[in-house]
């Protein structure tokens, strides 16, 4: 199997370059925002429980999301491999997908992270706000307070694979088919 982990900063371009790596690797697309989302309007439980977090950009408690990706796994047993995007957003979160991975014979292949310059990713947030109806892409304190989470709680997910040789940083500037191809030239190594 090809599990690959596309990191990067909110706004990094991790949903759009998911969705062109999908076709290519025929992967499963796990985005653990896209799942809450969909709970929150689907209006479960769970759903009602995460909108107040994500609406001021901070970060849904571990067991949730690690209970989501495990669900997950188990609806695509014979899948030829997954993107995990938004996920694992703290290192308890990557100690626990390992531990997922290895229960199924599986790892994680590489992590691949997107570097993107903090002004970029304001203005890619702030003009999909316009249109996304994101509560927390609506307001530049919040997209700051996204940011600021992400350096403090997410950013230290990078060493953990370093420290497995698991780490490739891809320039996340630039047209969406540029970086696309920095990504597959990447991938093709790990292949
Ligand atoms: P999540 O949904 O994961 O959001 P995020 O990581 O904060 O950021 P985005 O999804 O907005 O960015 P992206 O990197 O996917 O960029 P995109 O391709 O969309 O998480 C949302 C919330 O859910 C979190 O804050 C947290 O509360 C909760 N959550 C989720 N996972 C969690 C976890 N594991 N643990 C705990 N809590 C969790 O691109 C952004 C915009 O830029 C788009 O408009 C796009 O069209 C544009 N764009 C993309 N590439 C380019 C380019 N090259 N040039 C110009 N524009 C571009
Ligand atoms: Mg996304």
């Amino acid at each position: 199997m090809l599990n690959l982990v596309l990191f990067g900063p909110p706004g990094a371009g991790k949903g759009t370059q998911s969705k062109q790596l999908i076709d290519t690797y025929q992967l499963i697309h796990c985005s653990t925002g896209d799942l809450l989302r969909s709970e929150i309007a689907n209006e479960t439980e769970l759903g009602q429980r995460a909108k107040s977090i994500m609406d001021r950009g901070e970060l849904v408690p571990d067991e949730v999301v690690v209970g989501m990706i495990d669900s997950m796994l188990d609806r695509h047993a014979d899948a030829r491999g997954f993107i995990f995007d938004g996920f694992p957003r703290t290192t308890a979160q990557a100690e626990a997908l390992d531990q997922l991975l290895a229960s199924r014979n599986e790892s994680i292949s590489g992590m691949i992270a997107l570097e993107v310059a903090d002004d970029e990713l304001k203005n890619r947030l702030l003009e999909r706000g316009k249109i996304s109806g994101r509560p927390d892409d609506a307001n530049p304190e919040i997209i700051e307070n996204r940011i600021r989470v992400y350096n403090d709680q997410t950013a230290p997910v990078k060493s953990y694979y370093a420290q497995q040789q698991k780490l490739f940083e891809v320039d996340g500037m630039g047209t969406i088919a540029a970086i696309t191809a920095r990504l597959e030239q990447t991938i093709e190594g790990l292949i």
